[in-house]
């Protein structure tokens, strides 16, 4: 490949804190190397309708504390088709585009390598609240969210010591119980329910544990839910209902909901963004193209896309231990 003139940058999928500060420095890094940088507006969909932006240091200026991604995303559903691919493909070509760095999750990622297998060159860097993204060890949003969700369950947790009651809250990860395993963990919760351990989801024993806690006399009952496992329980409104039915104890349901996609990004979050997208524009210039930026034994790094997307994450047994060993059930 020629030398590269030209990048594009683009978030896709759910917004995580953070991704300013990640587009931010894709941007920085890359006009500091006399590279040209476009936004891509709207994630892949915008990319079908061929939404570029010319990016200049002033298009990132003040954006790296806040939420939300200034270059908007989607979930697109034409990109998931071979036609929507193509299209993409050829706006990249026609807006002279080399080099395309794209902002999210999993399914972000196989879009990219869809789009590099027709011979777009791609960086993903990885960005989701719901650290789901089995090749690295953090993805840019997550600490920010489960700051977010721990504040929250603090403060549910007064209230619901107030009136000796129960409280289910479900916290967001659809396939992944990560945030509600930090969560739960850091607010002391009696109850941590993650999709990872589906196998045992048994609503008549957890009733079963919350009407002999109280008994005990626990002031509160609290049960941290990841999004996935609710839905398998049926839901946390109907789940609070059964507890509250079954025990006599009364219970109220919380879905914290998109409040924990929002808000101005941590420090840790900030900086990992900055690393990665300098890090994305290091591999451009060396020509190292079709990665995956990723965190590794502390350290930023890059993995082939491929070789990335086709890693499955597991549960670390130290994290179901930290879990059962806390739970004061
Ligand atoms: O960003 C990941 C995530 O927060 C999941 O945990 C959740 O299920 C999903 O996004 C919801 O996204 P949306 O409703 O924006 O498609």
């Amino acid at each position: 490949m020629d030398r590269v003139k030209t990048i594009a940058v683009l978030s896709s999928g759910g917004d995580a804190p953070g991704m300013n500060a990640g587009i931010r420095a894709v941007v920085r890094a890359a006009l500091n190397t006399g590279l040209n940088v476009k936004g891509v507006l709207h994630g892949y969909e915008g990319l079908i309708n061929g939404e570029f932006k010319d990016m200049n240091k002033f298009s990132v200026s003040n954006i790296i504390n806040i939420g939300g991604t200034i270059l908007f995303t989607a979930r697109s559903k034409e990109f998931m088709t071979e036609a929507g691919i193509k299209k993409a493909y050829d706006q990249l070509k026609n807006a002279n585009v080399d080099v395309l760095v794209v902002l999210g999750g999993d399914g972000s990622f196989r879009g990219a390598y869809e789009l590099s297998k027709h011979g777009m060159p791609v960086i993903g860097i990885p960005a989701t609240i719901d650290l789901d993204i089995a090749c690295t060890e953090y993805t840019i949003g997550f600490d920010t969210a489960i700051n977010t969700a721990m504040e929250c369950i603090d403060k549910l947790r007064d209230t619901s010591s107030s009136h000796l009651r129960c409280s289910v809250i479900e916290v967001m990860g659809r396939n992944a119980g990560f945030i509600a395993s930090y969560s739960g963990i850091s607010t002391g919760a009696e109850e941590i329910l993650i999709p990872e351990d589906i196998d045992f989801a048994n609503l008549d024993s957890l009733i079963t544990r919350v009407k002999i806690g109280m008994k005990k006399g626990k002031t509160h009952y609290m049960i941290v839910i990841a999004e996935g496992m609710s839905k398998h329980l049926g839901g946390t409104v109907d789940i609070a209902k059964r507890i509250e039915d079954a025990t006599g104890i009364e219970t109220r349901a919380t879905v914290l909901g998109y409040v924990q996609r929002g808000g101005s990004p941590t420090c840790r979050d900030r900086v990992i963004a900055s690393m990665m997208g300098v890090h994305a524009i290091k591999c451009i210039i060396k020509g190292s193209l079709n990665r995956i930026v990723i965190l590794k034994d502390g350290a930023v790094k890059d993995i082939d896309i491929k070789e990335g997307i086709d890693i499955r994450k597991t549960f670390s047994t130290e994290f179901f231990d930290t879990m059962d060993g806390v739970e004061s059930k």
